[in-house]
């Protein structure tokens, strides 16, 4: 017994009453103390070998077991003591009996199980990953469920309308009437579907990562005086009275491509978010290194807890559907990703009741590091001296 025990690869101890080594086998000591013998351990202790902390809860232990006759059976631990790498332990802990069957110490056997807790912990990360890869599929099925909701929706109504107004053009030019008007809403109709198709496709490069910044020194106030003059004649249709105030700004290096949708759609959501005889004003002013851009209207507002979410993509708040005021819910997450692609931050402001301000602040000085780097990732040598920069975001 004894030689079998200390030839053993098991990592086995007796100890007395005191839990003072009786014996250790070779694969304990070639675990916790190689090099020393077994004699040289007997009389000795776990404070001898290992931390106080460690020694103090194993001789509690074995206390334990001493006084009721209970083994401890397969307790896991994490060896951080042993002045080796870490590695988890199964531990049984029995009482030791004399002939009489009265308790004269412990009996201990420990095995190091580091390989199948690793196995258990990748398969544990394993299914955490399947279930999130799980949750992402989940969650595209149900966007493209909304998708296919709103293309259905977005896509019909001004095709109905156009192919519609075609055929009345083609009634009344037959009795010589003016057509202006029909030609008018063909076109507002088409634009619509454009903007849309523009607007899920510049989704879907986002979404893949491919959309790439075009920048350019750039004047934020013309940017700014186009957008008030493209909605102008929508705001008029609306009676609502659009205006513009802007200071001088410092000119600023942006893709005024994509300055100008967001633009486009912060002044377009607030026109068409406020009713007759309402007011939009867009103002724009420098600010702590910042251009502040903002749009203030009179409309219908926006309920603290549909602040956040109006970023996200589809997404539309109740007044706007109940009135059936047209859109797709595109246009602020394509709006927040520009703002962020420009290190810039857009917030809103409403009371709910009585209109909305949104307000983009956008660094008139981007850390140059940063574009430098994204330029880098999006374009090799789309360096400094070109008339554009292209910056990756994604
Ligand atoms: N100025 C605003 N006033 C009130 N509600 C707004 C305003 N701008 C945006 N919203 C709300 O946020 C939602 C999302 O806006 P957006 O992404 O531009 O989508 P869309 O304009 O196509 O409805 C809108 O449907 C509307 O409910
Ligand atoms: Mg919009």
């Amino acid at each position: 017994m004894s030689n079998l025990l200390s030839t053993s690869q098991e990592r086995v101890y007796f100890k007395d009453l005191m839990s003072r080594f009786l014996f250790v086998s070779e694969g304990w000591i070639e675990a916790y103390t190689p090099g020393r013998t077994a004699e040289e351990l007997t009389g000795k202790t776990d404070f001898d070998v290992f931390t106080t902390d460690h020694a103090s809860a194993a001789f509690a232990d074995e206390q334990e077991i001493i006084r009721t006759g209970v083994p401890l059976v397969g307790q896991v631990e994490r060896e951080t003591y042993s002045g080796r790498p870490d590695a988890w332990v199964s531990t049984t802990k029995m009482p030791l009996r004399d002939e009489r069957g009265e308790i004269i110490g412990t009996f201990g056997i420990t095995r190091d199980i580091t390989a199948q807790i690793r196995a258990e912990q990748g398969l544990a990360r394993q299914a955490g990953e399947l279930g999130a890869q799980n949750e992402r599929l989940r969650e595209l099925d149900r966007l493209k469920d909304e998708f296919v909701a709103l293309v259905s929706h977005e896509l019909r109504t001004p095709l109905t309308s156009i192919i519609g107004y075609i055929q009345l053009l083609r009634d009344e030019r037959a009795s010589g009437l003016d057509t202006d008007h029909f030609a008018e809403v063909i076109e507002r109709n088409a634009e619509r579907l454009l903007r849309l198709v523009g607007d899920l496709l510049f989704l879907s490069q986002m979404q893949s990562g491919r959309l790439a910044l075009e920048l350019r020194d750039t004047d934020l106030a013309g940017l700014a005086a186009e957008a008030v003059e493209e909605a102008r004649p929508e705001a008029a249709r609306n009676h609502v009275d659009l205006t513009l105030s802007a200071t001088p700004v410092p000119r600023i290096t942006v893709d005024p491509t994509r300055i100008a949708q967001l633009l486009g759609n912060l002044v377009s959501n607030a026109v068409k978010f406020t009713p007759e005889g309402g007011t939009v004003e867009v103002t724009l002013a420098a600010d702590d290194g910042e251009a502040v851009l903002s749009v203030a209207d009179t409309g219908i507002g926006i309920q603290a807890t549909d602040r956040e979410r109006i970023f996200e993509r589809f997404f539309r708040t109740e007044a706007a559907t109940q009135r059936v005021i047209p859109g797709s819910g595109l246009g602020l997450t394509i709006s927040r990703a520009i703002v962020d692609a420009h290190q810039g931050t857009i917030t809103v402001r409403s009371d709910g009741e009585h209109g909305s301000t949104f307000t983009v602040r956008l660094p008139l000085a981007p850390e140059p590091l940063a574009l430098a780097r994204r330029a880098h990732a999006g374009r090799s040598g789309g360096a400094s001296g070109q008339p554009a920069r292209t910056v990756a975001t994604g």
